[in-house]
């Protein structure tokens, strides 16, 4: 996962010029798994070329699915779903494995997979998921490490209030209780674009789904699903990072294919911190920082359409060179400042405290050696590369590869001096 090879990057360079954002990481692999419920080939297009997507098509492939890809487009046929267990070591590639249960409950009512244990962002629990489909007639047991889901008779509707709006929780729900016996009510359910997008997805497969994007999700139970065509909806992360790499190098940059009002929770941030944003319809967005930043006002991460807590790492890299102190609560996982220590070493002057942050503005970062732990605190340390004065090796870029689509490139062409060794 850690992968071996190494970007090594010259800062200081201005960044300038137009990028494409690719589709959302986050979207594809709940549709992935939404694939397996229905019968026949779907197509999704806008598929973003990720190490997660592949290991998604793995475990569609472990359960019977043909599944074939064109560039960014990804079809996979679901006519012969005959596996229900997904093997520990792709559990492993992927803790955000744990969207297949309730699309291989729902198919085939029985799932077996490992426990996703402990990961990079903390304990990262799933008993939301585990509730939920046991109040929908699953039988669940976990033992030596193997969750055992079984519903001989099939699902059920229920009404389902989840204590935090979870989204894999809520995915999870949509998935099983889209083919369930009888209705489904979701209290508390999570908004997150990438919600609707599968509701919209399962609804073209002949899902009765309502009020996604909403806190309460009605769902009608179908006895049967049939494949249908979809587009990914745009990476609202990735298009924010390209945002930060653009401003922390006080540049201009213009995002096509993207969707500004998904980035409602954080663009705001960045104009209090002096940038300049214009949207135009047509998904494109334009930033210009001509000026020095400011040190925004407290950030707390929230659930959306609050500021994501995917966005809080290359943010965190952005406010190393805003004048003034930034102020980081990071309140849905508990170990997301993994990166803060690396960003210290491109001299980053940053203190943490359990789940607060607090960001020092330095004149200048400094190139340095540092490895990346996770995804978006792998992202914060290109931004701040970006930035640093000489040259910054960044190992640990397998995690970068697993939601951002060859960013080395990306960056290269609107003008960072990038390559990946
Ligand atoms: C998804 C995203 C991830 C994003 C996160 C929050 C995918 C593949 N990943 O992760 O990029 O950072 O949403 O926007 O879409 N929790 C429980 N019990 C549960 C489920 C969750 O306590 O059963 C807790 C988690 O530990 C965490 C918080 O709820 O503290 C948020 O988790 P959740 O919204 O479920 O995030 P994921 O679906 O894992």
């Amino acid at each position: 996962m850690e992968g071996r090879q190494k970007l090594v990057v010259n800062g200081g360079k201005r960044l300038e010029g137009e990028l494409k954002v690719h589709g959302a990481k986050n979207s594809a692999l709940p549709l992935l798994s939404a694939a397996v419920l229905a019968h026949g080939e779907s197509v999704f297009h806008n598929c973003p070329q990720l190490s997660d997507v592949d290991a998604a098509c793995r475990i569609l492939t472990q359960l019977g699915c043909k599944c074939k890809r064109a560039a960014d487009t990804v079809m996979v046929d679901a006519t012969n779903v005959v596996g229900n267990e997904i093997p520990d070591n792709l559990m492993r590639e992927m803790r955000g494995s744990i969207i297949f249960l309730g699309s291989i409950i729902g198919r085939t009512g029985r799932c077996r997979l490992t426990f996703p244990g402990g990961c990079e962002l903390g304990a990262r629990p799933i008993d939301l998921h585990i509730s939920s489909l046991r109040q929908m007639g699953a039988v669940i047991t976990e033992e030596h490490g193997y969750l055992e889901c079984e519903a001989p008779s099939g699902l059920h509707g229920a009404k389902i209030t989840l204590s935090f709006p979870s989204v894999g929780a809520t995915e999870n729900i949509l998935l099983a209780a889209a083919v369930a016996k009888g209705y489904t009510e979701i209290h508390n359910a999570a908004r997150e674009p990438e919600i609707i997008d599968l509701a919209a997805c399962l609804n073209k497969f002949g899902a009765k789904i309502s009020g996604a994007g909403e806190s309460v999700i009605a769902i009608e139970g179908v006895q049967r699903l049939t494949a249908a065509e979809h587009t990914v909806i745009p990476d609202r992360i990735v298009a924010g990072t390209y945002l930060c790499a653009a401003a922390i190098t006080r540049g201009e940059i213009i995002l096509t294919h993207c969707e500004p009002v998904f980035m409602n929770g954080f663009t705001p941030v960045l104009e209090e911190m002096g940038a300049r944003i214009y949207t135009y319809g047509g998904g494109k967005m334009y930033l210009s920082c001509k000026k020095s930043l400011k040190a925004p006002s407290t950030v707390r991460t929230m659930p959306y359409p609050g500021f994501p807590t995917d966005i809080q790492a290359p943010f965190t890299a952005l406010c190393a060179t805003a004048e003034g102190t930034s102020v980081f609560v990071e309140t849905i996982f508990e170990n997301r400042f993994r990166h803060i220590s690396e960003l210290v070493r491109l001299g980053a002057s940053i203190k943490v405290e359990g789940r607060v942050c607090v960001v020092e503005g330095v004149k200048k970062l400094s190139g340095a050696k540092v490895r990346a732990a996770e995804l978006r605190g792998g992202a914060a340390l290109v931004v701040a590369a970006l930035a640093a004065e000489g040259t910054s090796e960044i190992s640990g870029t397998g995690y970068i590869e697993r939601g951002y689509e060859s960013l080395e490139t990306a960056l290269r062409s609107i003008g960072a001096d990038i390559k990946k060794v």
